[in-house]
């Protein structure tokens, strides 16, 4: 990079935006979860030589960190160029509804991008006929992982249904193993709650839950919350302090038999700990969702008044091209947004999930962002503490009613 600008500065000509640009990005892909943002920023240093990239990252899973950080960043008009946000309501509740984001739609023209991301996932991203964000990938939430030595050597199945796994989390625990299924901190309890909610009530109950059509306080619910109480005996006594990575270290070294996580675990299991799909690990829709793909989407928008425009703007082309797409998904777990990716880069967790995209039933992730308004999802952390804490299932689908009635589901 030094060399060019030397290069630009003894040859005398114009250190063009181009030449010597900038750009900063800002996401809560760090460490373990660095890798494949970073074979982005490659792939843009290749494109852009001039351009110096700060990749400005606040760590912590599912951007409870960084979430707050781009806040206040936000609101204090110092937004990042470009910053992850999940496709959905995480994006078009919050910083679009409020006017702080540019209208991408003649930039979707443009690269031709409407034709070749799925319609649904363009519906994710639009608020009154506005393009506001560009979806880099598709994750899915409904798995669960496991060591498929240790099963053998457990002799367990991998349970198809929440009452299956139940039986087996019984079987397990007579076998001496104290934690069956292995959770970290809050939101990664968030995501086994929506987990076991889909599994329950099925696709059509969880749409339900966030168009308003089923309320919290239905039996259905009391009773999938329940059921949730005693998943979650089945779990480790020292989640609150686990990433999700470690949650995830307990699979690959044998401690724990499953576990319910997106499919960046994928991505952690191959491109970090160098394990091979299906005998390093394995997987399987989480119990009772076999037919359901519940997604969610990252993405990067522009908000409006950045210092370095141009440089964004070139940023989001590449995110959204089938080179951006296919050198990041491959390191990350997910599949491409794109609907025309070459999927011989990809392996088989990722090319099975890819099928299962096409075939499945899709809901939206709650957990991250895509069904439900912020009003919600930044108190629903604490109403899971308290469940797990007292497993009141009347008061806690009591308090998330008024949760969701506050929020405006269904109104
Ligand atoms: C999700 C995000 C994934 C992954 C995960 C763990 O919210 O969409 O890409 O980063 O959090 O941090």
């Amino acid at each position: 990079m030094k060399k060019v600008l030397l290069l630009a500065l003894a040859l005398g000509t114009a250190t063009t935006a181009s030449a010597a640009g900038k750009l900063e990005i800002f996401s809560w892909w760090s460490g373990d979860e660095g890798p494949a943002l970073e074979a982005l920023v490659k792939l843009y240093g290749q494109k852009y030589p001039g351009v110096t990239v700060d990749n400005a990252t606040v760590s912590g899973g599912a951007g409870t960190n960084a979430k707050a950080v781009l806040k206040t960043r936000m609101l204090g008009g110092t937004p990042p160029d470009s910053f992850q946000v999940h496709a959905g309501q995480e994006l078009t509740g919050t910083w679009v509804v409020s006017g702080r984001m540019e209208n991408l739609n003649s930039l979707f023209n443009s690269e031709g991008w409407k034709k070749v991301f799925p319609k649904d996932l363009i519906n994710l991203i639009s608020y009154k006929g506005g393009i506001y964000s560009v979806p880099v990938n598709v994750h899915r939430s409904n798995v669960m992982w496991y060591n498929p030595a240790r099963l053998k050597s457990w002799g367990v199945a991998v349970p198809k249904t929440w009452p299956e796994f139940l039986t087996t989390c019984a079987a397990l625990k007579a076998k001496g193993l104290q934690a069956p299924l292995v959770v970290g901190e809050n939101w990664t309890q968030q995501h086994l709650w929506e987990n076991v909610m889909v599994g329950v009530l099925g696709a059509q109950g969880w749409d339900n839950l966030w168009s308003g059509k089923m309320k919290f306080t239905d039996p259905k619910v009391v009773g999938a919350f329940t059921t949730f109480g005693k998943v979650m005996d089945c779990t480790n006594k020292d989640a609150s302090g686990l990433s999700w990575q470690q949650a995830s270290d307990r699979i690959a070294d044998g401690t724990s038999a499953f576990n319910i996580m997106g499919d960046w675990a994928a991505g952690y299991f191959t491109t970090t700990k160098k394990l091979t799909p299906g005998t390093g690990f394995g997987w399987a829709t989480a119990p009772g969702t076999s037919k359901t793909f519940v997604m969610l989407a990252d993405s990067f928008g522009l908000p409006k008044g950045v210092k370095n425009k141009t440089e964004a703007t070139n940023w989001l082309k590449l995110l959204g091209s089938k080179a951006g797409q296919d050198a990041f998904n491959p390191l990350k777990g997910s599949i491409a947004a794109r609907l025309d990716s070459d999927m011989s880069k990809y392996n088989v967790y990722s090319q099975s999930a890819a099928r299962d995209w096409k075939s499945s039933r899709i809901v939206g992730s709650m957990v991250h962002g895509a069904v439900a308004p912020e009003t919600f999802t930044s108190a629903f952390g604490a109403l899971i503490d308290q469940f797990v804490a007292g497993k009141d299932s009347k008061a806690a689908t009591a308090a998330a009613q008024q949760l969701a009635d506050k929020a405006g589901i269904g109104k």
